[in-house]
């Protein structure tokens, strides 16, 4: 949510302004710049809408050797320019971006600023003029009185403060929201995710909670709020700056769904052994096999591949699974069982819905596993044990190879621990000889896709609302692939159980209403098809993606052969291709859906 970056002693404004172009899924509101040449001259630029807009309103003269930018995901106040990062002071002499929330800033206004006048609606600005104000009317250096501030504040939050009397500098704050220090030769540069600058370097030192730092082009001063002055070791990443590119695609998240055979692939080479037996940490086996209970918290997209990991892991280990939404859990804490073992799924690894309730989990001192596509994320650091998705960089907000990954690791850990406690089921399962059926399965579906791209424009285009409907995982499923069609192309879309719709929903039904079925299940597809028939008779296109088992020659797609309990790697394919081509055709931002953000880190 949000992005930042900042840079001192190189050309500052093609460093930040490319940065923030990666960094522009995290949020895409607003953006802006600031820009000293370390001559004298400073420049401040902020736009509303894309990170093209603050470009093409920078002049060629307005460059600088120290530079802070961030694009913006609204939380406090209107995407304005007023209320655009960065923010500055009465003095002008202080600028400040951030990413995360001051939970105080009102109490914080209020106590110290009654006599200031704030030209924002937001929380940061009112950090920079706390700096100000001390550093004015108690003489304090900057350091003491940026510190002095961060003592103050509640909430979360990554910094860059520049101050122009000493502009070679800039100093950085670190609490709850991501931030990385990438060290160069002659220069450094910050930034929320690494990713977005690894054009610069690839060597960087980890930000930890607490952690105040100095930086100029030559150095770096650390310390933390509690425990002083520290020594953060730098290290190089292992990530390839090419796997956050577009390549020839026109948009990420076309490239991301065609990914997904490859990322199964993956998944299955490094989490199995040459037998096909599972190789994770035997310390989450064994934790997690003494467990009564398996409880899965998520957001979104991934609350949704929590829903089919239960499934997985209830058929494979006969431990019962709950699957709660983070947000709810936060403050509606489920009700325990005696042992119980805590899965956090997040792609990014940083949503606050989830790390509250890991808090949670952590001050009742429970044992828990995250498993993120971030290396290093908040939650990962902050969980017991961590587990990898392994899907390189996913840059669309709609989630797709994430979403695939995240369940092919939970197939995977379900097994382990069905070993583990020797259950039949478990035992004889060959999931190497399955997730290969997948990846082959989901290539043919990815090379078949313009039959998507047709009914995307037959069906749903034109269509205020539809319809996702299926039983058991197909359920599980139909509920991903209404968020998906909602999200990036702005149909109404309902996932619903198909059982269900008659029970009220079906008044919804007119002429035309696209009803997309889905149907693997081996016990109800006969029923499924029945609730076909039902909407039919109302008026509703009934569109069918159906397991090759019981498919029929009227059905849109039908499936590659595969067990149910893996069918949803394939339909996963057609219903992000149908979500992607209604975008798309609709002439829409597929990538960058309006309001949405990539990571979400306020509650
Ligand atoms: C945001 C994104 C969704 C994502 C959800 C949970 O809302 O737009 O695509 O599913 O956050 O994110 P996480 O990183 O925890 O999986």
């Amino acid at each position: 949510m949000c992005g930042i970056v900042g840079i001192v002693g190189k050309s500052a404004r093609d460093i930040v302004l490319n940065g923030l172009s990666k960094l522009e899924y995290r949020g895409y509101d607003s953006a802006g710049i600031y820009l000293n040449d370390l001559k004298g001259h400073e420049y401040l630029t902020k736009k509303v809408g894309r990170i093209s807009n603050l470009k093409a309103a920078l002049t060629p003269d307005e460059q600088g050797l120290v530079g802070i930018g961030h694009t913006r995901w609204a939380t406090h106040g209107k995407p304005t320019e007023a209320n655009a990062h960065p923010h500055f002071d009465v003095t002008k002499r202080f600028y400040l971006v951030h990413n995360g929330v001051i939970e105080n800033f009102k109490e914080l206004r209020d106590n110290y600023l009654q006599n200031v006048n704030l030209v924002s609606d937001t929380d940061t600005e009112v950090i920079v003029q706390l700096v100000s104000l001390f550093a004015r009317e108690e003489k304090l250096d900057t350091l003491t009185a940026f510190k002095k501030v961060l003592n103050l504040v509640r909430g979360s939050y990554a910094f860059l403060l520049v101050d122009n009397t000493q502009p070679d500098h800039i100093f950085i704050a670190k609490n709850k929201s991501p931030m990385m220090l990438g060290v160069g030769d002659g220069f450094n540069v910050i930034a929320s995710d690494a990713l977005s600058v690894l054009d610069q370097t690839q060597t960087f030192v980890d930000l930890q909670d607490g952690d105040v730092a100095d930086i100029t082009k030559d150095s770096y001063k650390i310390e933390n709020l509690e425990t002083g002055a520290v020594d953060r070791p730098a290290h190089k990443v292992n990530l390839d700056p090419d796997a956050a590119s577009k390549g020839t695609y026109e948009f990420y998240m076309l490239k991301e769904i065609d990914e997904q055979p490859g990322v199964i692939r993956k998944l299955s080479q490094t989490y199995l052994d040459s037998e096909g037996h599972p190789n994770f940490d035997p310390k989450i086996v064994d934790a997690m096999s003494q467990a009564d209970r398996i409880y899965i918290f998520a957001a979104g997209t991934s609350y949704h591949a929590g829903l089919v990991g239960k499934a997985m892991i209830e058929k494979m280990t006969n431990i019962p699974v709950e699957v709660d939404l983070a947000s709810e859990a936060g403050y509606h804490f489920p009700m325990l069982s005696k042992n119980p073992f805590f899965i956090f799924l997040t792609q990014s690894g940083e949503t606050a819905d989830s790390r509250v309730v890991l808090k949670e989990v952590n001050r009742r001192n429970l044992p828990s596993l995250t498993i993120t596509n971030v290396e290093g994320s908040t939650l990962s650091r902050e969980a017991t044990y961590t587990i990898l998705l392994q899907a390189g960089p996913e840059i669309a907000v709609a989630s797709t190879k994430a979403y695939t990954a995240q369940i092919a690791v939970e197939a995977i850990l379900a097994k382990a621990i069905g070993e583990k406690l020797n259950v039949e089921f478990a035992n004889e399962f060959d999931l190497r000889e399955e997730l290969a059926l997948a990846a082959e399965g989901m290539q043919q579906l990815v090379d078949g896709k313009e039959k998507l791209q047709e009914l995307a424009k037959k069906y749903l285009i034109s269509s205020r609302n539809a319809f996702y409907i299926g039983r058991g995982i197909d359920y599980y499923v139909a509920l991903e692939a209404a968020l998906k069609l909602k999200e990036v192309s702005y149909i109404q879309t309902e996932g619903f159980a198909a059982g269900e719709l008659k029970h009220g929903t079906i008044s919804l039904i007119e002429d035309g209403t696209p009803v997309i079925a889905i149907i693997n299940d081996p016990v109800t597809n006969e029923l499924t098809r029945g609730n076909v028939q039902e909407v039919e008779a109302r008026g509703a296109s009934a569109i069918i993606i159906a397991a090759k088992e019981f498919a029929r020659e009227s059905d849109d797609i039908v499936l590659p052969e595969i067990s149910y309990l893996m069918s949803v790697f394939l339909t996963a394919i057609p219903i992000q291709l149908l979500a992607y081509y209604a975008s798309k055709e609709k002439g829409l931002d597929v990538d960058k859906p309006r309001n949405l953000a990539k990571s979400v880190t306020v509650e």
